[in-house]
C-alpha cells in the first residue's frame, strides 16, 4: 500500500479496485494478530485528529483505539470545543493542525467542507462522514462481506431506503469491486446523479451490474446481502415524521427478506431504529452481521491510517 502514503480519503473516488483490496487484506492480517494479542506499533509517535459537528459512537472510537493499538494517538476534537465553533475559518484551521499533527479526519456537513479543509491541509485528510459520502463504512462493509463470502465474485449488495451518504459510498464500493449493486428507494429519494452517473462509469469497467429501482422486492430478489440504514439521516431530524410515512414500504422485515438468498447477510451501518428501517427479528436474528461489520471498521481503518502514515 505505498501509495497510499501521503494520500486523502475523501471519498472512495480516491482508491483503485487494488487499493482497496490490498486494504482488506491488510486488515485481515491486522485483525488476525490483534485478536492473538500480538502489538503492532507502526504509527509509534504519529497523531491522528478527529474533528466531529455531528455525534458519532463507532466512528470516534474505533479511530481512537485503532490508532492507539498502532503505537500512535488520538485528539478527539468537538467543534464545539475548537475555534471553528467561534468562527475560525476551516482553512486556518487545517493549517494549524498541519503544525501539530499528522493526519486529520473529520465527520461534517457539506461535502465541500472536507474538500476545503483538504485543500490547506498539508497532512492528509480523511473522511468520517459527510453529508454525501461515508467512505470508511462502505470499507468496513466490503470487509465484512469478504469474510463471509470469501470473494466478491458474482455477488448482488442490496441497499434498502435513503439513497444517503452511505448508500453512495456503497454503491462505488460494490460498482469497484465488480459486485452488483440494486438500490431500492422511494421517488425523490435516490442517490444523487452525479453519484449515480460516476458508479455507472466505473461499473462499466468492472462488470458489475448498478439498478436503481422503486420497488423494495425487486431491489432485494436473489440478493446475497441487504444493506440498511437509518431513514433520517443527522442533520435532518426535522423531517423525521415525513420520512417515517414516506420509508414504510421500504422496512427490512422477513416478509421482504424472503426473496433474498436463504443465506443472505444482514449489513447495517448502525445506529439503528428497530421496528423502523429493520425489525428487531432481522437485525437480531440469524443473517445478521451488523456488531462484526461495526467491528471490522477498526481493522479496516487501521488498515487505512497504516497505509497513510506509516
Ligand atoms: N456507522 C457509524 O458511522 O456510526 P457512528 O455514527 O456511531 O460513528
Ligand atoms: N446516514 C446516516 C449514517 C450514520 C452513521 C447519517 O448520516 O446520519
Amino acid at each position: 500500500n505505498t501509495n497510499l502514503k501521503g494520500k486523502d480519503l475523501l471519498t472512495l473516488k480516491d482508491l483503485s479496485s487494488d487499493d482497496i483490496m490490498s486494504l482488506l487484506e491488510s486488515a485481515i492480517e491486522l485483525k488476525e494478530k490483534h485478536k492473538n494479542g500480538e502489538i503492532v506499533t507502526s504509527l509509534k509517535g504519529k497523531t491522528l485528529g478527529l474533528i466531529f459537528e455531528k455525534s458519532s459512537t463507532r466512528t470516534r472510537v474505533s479511530f481512537e483505539a485503532g490508532m492507539m493499538q498502532l503505537g500512535g494517538n488520538a485528539l478527539f476534537l468537538s467543534s464545539q470545543d475548537l475555534q471553528i465553533g467561534r468562527g475560525e475559518t476551516i482553512a486556518d484551521t487545517a493549517r494549524v493542525l498541519s503544525e501539530f499533527i499528522d493526519a486529520i479526519m473529520i465527520r461534517t456537513f457539506e461535502h465541500s467542507k472536507i474538500e476545503e479543509l483538504a485543500d490547506y491541509a498539508s497532512i492528509p485528510v480523511i473522511n468520517g462522514l459527510t453529508d454525501d459520502y461515508h467512505p470508511c463504512q462502505a470499507l468496513a462493509d466490503l470487509l465484512t462481506i469478504y469474510e463471509h463470502k470469501k470473494s466478491f465474485e458474482g455477488l448482488k449488495v442490496a441497499y434498502v431506503g435513503d439513497g444517503n451518504n452511505v448508500a453512495h459510498s456503497l454503491m462505488i464500493a460494490c460498482a469497484k469491486m465488480g459486485i452488483d449493486i440494486s438500490i431500492g428507494c422511494p421517488d425523490g429519494y435516490e442517490p444523487k446523479d452525479f453519484v449515480t452517473a460516476y458508479v455507472h462509469e466505473i461499473a462499466a469497467t468492472t462488470g458489475a451490474k448498478v439498478t436503481i429501482t422503486k420497488d423494495p422486492i425487486e431491489a432485494v430478489k436473489n440478493a446475497d446481502a441487504i444493506y440498511a440504514d437509518v431513514w433520517t439521516s443527522m442533520g435532518q431530524e426535522e423531517e423525521a415524521q415525513q420520512r417515517l410515512k414516506i420509508f414504510a414500504p421500504y422496512q427490512v422485515n422477513e416478509e421482504l427478506a424472503s426473496y433474498a438468498k436463504s443465506d443472505y447477510l444482514f449489513l447495517h451501518c448502525l445506529p439503528a431504529h428497530r421496528e423502523e428501517e429493520v425489525t428487531a427479528s432481522v437485525i437480531d436474528g440469524p443473517n445478521s452481521v451488523v456488531f462484526q461489520q461495526a467491528g471490522n471498521r477498526m481493522h479496516v481503518q487501521k488498515a487505512l491510517l497504516q497505509a497513510i502514515l506509516a
